[in-house]
């Protein structure tokens, strides 16, 4: 655990003399690593933090509505670029591959909206197990390994990069962030492209987002996980009405966890499991059936990619 107080006191400290007189630019998810970063730079060097939304097309259901007027006060500037998402991920099927296209699509914009702000600099809430595993060579999360060598900033700010997440969670609280920030699930930063298998379309992606949030609407409040989401995992055969159906399998995952680092899936009730899939397979054409993943971390990891 982390003294809250000298922790917030320090990392101003650091970024204040990491950014000289350079305006910074950073990507603003709305999850708590991002905001706890934004809220500390924005102590530091107040209006010269350019904080930017990507909608990748890849976000959760009403999530860019939800930034919006989250920091409506803030100075953000929401970047529509999911046309471009979609295009760099058309025909990748590997998994390190779209994390490859995707950190690297996000560098790129972070340098074309820097050039456009006069920013130098980049912020990011990469925090400390994202940096285990990327070096560990499990995964290139998309803010660590995937970022491309030739990065055209003078320098990379990353004020959390020896945090876990509940440290972020306990400074969040320090810093007086909303509740609804603090106690946020984790997502991934590139988002619903890892919770399909095989290449992104935008027809996965919307069904995969749909699912999400019946998820999401029956679990978060009730059994507050450390996460829970659901992802396409293939393709298996089905009948709605008295038609034979080769449609989606959903996978849904709920699991606990202190770190991300390792994870227990939740024991959840059966009408709970079975409500889920009622309605995920009635409200979402085209899917088949509905699985519930019961294997902790290790052997598998939270994410399907
Ligand atoms: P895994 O799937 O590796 O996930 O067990 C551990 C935690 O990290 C999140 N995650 C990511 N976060 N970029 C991120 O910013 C990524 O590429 C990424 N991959 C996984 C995951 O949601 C879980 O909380």
């Amino acid at each position: 655990m982390v003294n809250v107080e000298k922790f917030i006191e320090r990392a101003v400290r650091e970024i204040r003399d990491a950014a000289g007189e350079e305006k910074v630019v950073m990507a603003l998810s709305g999850g708590v690593d991002s905001s706890v970063c934004a809220a500390l730079a924005t102590r530091a060097i107040g209006d010269r933090l350019v904080p930017i939304y990507v909608d990748t097309g890849l976000m959760r259901k009403g999530e860019t509505e939800r930034i919006r007027s989250l920091f409506a006060d803030a100075n953000l500037r929401v970047v529509d670029a999911a046309d471009e998402f979609f295009e760099a991920l058309a025909g990748i099927t590997d998994p390190e591959e779209k994390r490859k296209a995707i950190g690297e699509k996000f560098v790129r914009i972070f340098e074309r909206e820097a050039k456009r702000t006069g920013a130098t600099m980049l912020l990011q809430g990469t925090i400390y197990p994202d940096r285990i595993e990327s070096e560990g060579g499990i995964k290139s999360h998309h803010n660590v390994g995937g970022m491309p060598l030739d990065i055209e900033f003078k320098g990379v700010i990353e004020p959390l990069a020896d945090l876990y997440k509940d440290e972020v969670r306990e400074v969040a609280g320090g810093l007086g962030l909303p509740a609804e920030i603090q106690h946020r699930m984790p997502f991934p930063g590139p988002g619903l492209a890892v919770r399909v298998l095989g290449e992104v379309t935008k027809e996965k992606i919307a069904i995969v987002r749909e699912a999400n949030a019946i998820v999401e609407e029956c679990l978060v409040e009730q059994y507050r996980p450390w996460q829970c989401f659901a992802a396409l995992i293939g393709l298996g055969t089905g009948v709605k009405g008295d038609v034979r159906l080769h449609g989606w399998i959903v996978a849904v995952r709920a699991v606990g966890s202190r770190d991300g680092m390792t994870a227990d899936p939740l024991l959840l009730p059966y009408e709970v499991l079975s409500r889920m899939a009622t309605r995920i397979t009635a409200e979402i054409p085209g899917v088949a059936r509905v699985v519930y993943d019961v294997t902790p971390k290790p052997p598998a990891t939270i994410e399907y990619e």
